[in-house]
């Protein structure tokens, strides 16, 4: 007969945190939010820590280039989907190791003959309101001028007018020359009170733009998740189908961690990636491994004795439709939760350290707060990031506000790719486990991290935690009745805030 477990399926929703002492010197600015995302082995630090606590999921409508390089600026990191062909995802990371901080590829451009109606649509389109005007209108073209929307008044002007009439000409163009320092570059930018520095080389072709407000952006967020050799870090996700190939090519991209991306990875296919992985690419490299959302899934894979974190999750993440279609899942909260306790009895055992990552579900930043307080060591969110400027999508009006599309890795369009592969891997879907959806527009991923972990500090210090592992040590939970849900809210005064409007689109309806 089935084994049926006790208890039942439980979401974040229905848990709050009890407030333990703070301490009067405490201060959310105070609290350090890295975590490891390797395996520690006894008396010995993590290979590789992550500076906040929060990872991109490895999704097509998520995780591609801008993103990975906004995400490992504010300290986490972004795995770049596999389900493309392996020479295009080792591009994309390649594209986030080239970026060098500060100094960034021009992609809005110009040319001198486009009329102002042609340069507002794209200005619209990209959302960039500088534009370098090149010789043939790319990026890497030489510079003939630069045109930014202080240059124009869209309701005065005629909008038929070249582009050439209004923009600053090249010879006025204040600029830096190849090889200048990203020091001396915002020197230029100050100095001469630009918001923008193009860089040439000494062809006059444009390499790069140096922005001021990169520069504020930096200054803000000194938490950027570097390598050695102080590129940007990002992850590669990675299948149990073509690993063999896909690996040695992300990783000679740079790829900081690989990721198994499976909605259940309680599987010998998966056991085996990892143990080939191991042999051939030594102890050295990050391995994730995944989802599980059970204490033997979880010992399955630790059992390999080579995954360094390990995914807990299945049904929960927004456009999951998996439970609904194939009756296997759990709730998000109650996984964890099983997973968590094997591990830290594991940890007691043999003295070695599993970081966590809690994957998909999380509603609001109510929910990654109790996540980590439940044990996860970092979540990995697709529509958090689905709904910043940095998603790999174009953004879309309907009604007046701003879309952005979100669909899931188990829907026929982001299965497509492998019609389009290497033609090995047609296998023709008989059912969707997601769903094709459109997220609402809310922000820049710095903007959106910066509310998410203030909250997230803030919480901490009612706990009087100063670290993500005095938070999971030192946490007290509760559960929540409904009744206990409506008076959290403000059911009972009106609200007539601006702020609230904007938090709720931000987080949609689901959950
Ligand atoms: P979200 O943060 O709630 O949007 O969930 C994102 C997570 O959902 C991902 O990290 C995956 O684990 C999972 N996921 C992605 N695509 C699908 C799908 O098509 N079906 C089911 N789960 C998916």
């Amino acid at each position: 007969m089935a084994t049926i477990l006790d208890g039942v399926s439980r979401t974040f929703g229905e848990f709050l945190l009890i407030p333990r002492l703070t301490r009067k010197e405490q201060r959310p600015d105070q609290v350090d939010l890295s975590t490891p995302l390797s395996a520690i082995e006894p008396n010995q630090l993590a290979r590789f820590k992550i500076n906040t606590p929060v990872v991109s999921a490895a999704m097509q409508s998520v995780s591609g280039s801008r993103l990975g390089i906004s995400l490992a600026r504010q300290g986490g990191l972004a795995f770049i989907f596999c389900s493309q062909d392996v020479a295009s995802q080792a591009e994309i990371v390649r594209q986030v190791k080239m970026h060098k901080a500060g100094f960034v590829s021009s992609d809005t451009n110009a040319t001198a003959d486009m009329s102002l109606r042609e340069m507002i649509e794209l200005m619209e389109k990209t959302g960039h309101s500088t534009v370098p005007v090149t010789e043939d209108g790319s990026g890497r073209g030489r510079l003939v001028g630069l045109i930014t929307d202080q240059d124009f008044w869209e309701f005065e002007d005629d909008l038929e007018n070249k582009v050439a009439q209004h923009m600053t000409p090249i010879e006025e163009v204040i600029h830096g020359h190849e090889g200048i320092t990203l020091r001396e570059a915002n020197q230029l930018l100050h100095r001469h009170k630009k918001n923008c520095l193009p860089i040439l080389d000494e062809k006059g072709n444009l390499t790069s733009l140096v922005f001021k407000k990169d520069y504020e952006d930096h200054m803000r967020h000194p938490n950027e998740l570097l390598d050695e050799s102080k590129r940007l870090c990002v992850g590669a996700a990675i299948n149990t189908h073509d690993y063999r190939e896909r690996v040695p090519a992300v990783l000679e991209a740079g790829a900081d961690a690989l990721c198994f991306d499976s909605s259940d990875g309680f599987t010998e296919f998966q056991k085996e990636g990892i143990e080939w992985i191991r042999a051939d690419y030594g102890p050295d490299v990050v391995i994730g491994g995944g989802n599980v959302v059970s204490a033997e899934g979880f010992d399955y894979l630790v059992e390999t004795g080579g995954v360094d974190f390990i995914k807990v999750g299945m049904g929960g993440g927004s456009i999951c439709i998996t439970r609904e279609q194939k009756g296997v899942g759990r709730g998000q909260a109650s996984a964890l939760l099983e997973v968590v306790e094997r591990r830290d009895a594991y940890y007691q055992e043999t003295g070695r350290y599993i970081p966590i990552c809690s994957d998909g579900g999380l509603a609001n930043d109510t929910q990654i707060v109790i996540a980590l307080a439940m044990g996860a060591d970092f979540v990995m969110m697709g529509r958090y990031f689905a709904m910043t400027e940095e998603s790999p999508t174009p953004k879309t009006s309907i009604n007046g506000q701003m879309y952005k599309p979100y669909w899931g890795e188990g829907t026929r369009r982001a299965q497509n790719w492998q019609r389009y592969g290497d033609g090995k891997s047609t296998r023709e879907m008989v059912f969707e486990e997601g769903v094709d959806a459109y997220v609402p527009l809310v922000g820049s991923v710095a903007e959106c991290l910066e509310t998410t972990l203030y909250k997230l500090r803030s919480t901490m210090v009612n706990v009087g935690a100063d670290s993500l592992a005095e938070f999971r040590d030192q946490a007290m939970l509760t559960m929540v009745s409904e009744q206990s849900v409506v008076e959290a809210g403000t059911s009972t005064v009106f609200q007539f805030t601006a702020s609230r409007d904007v938090e709720e689109s931000r987080w949609g309806e689901k959950n």
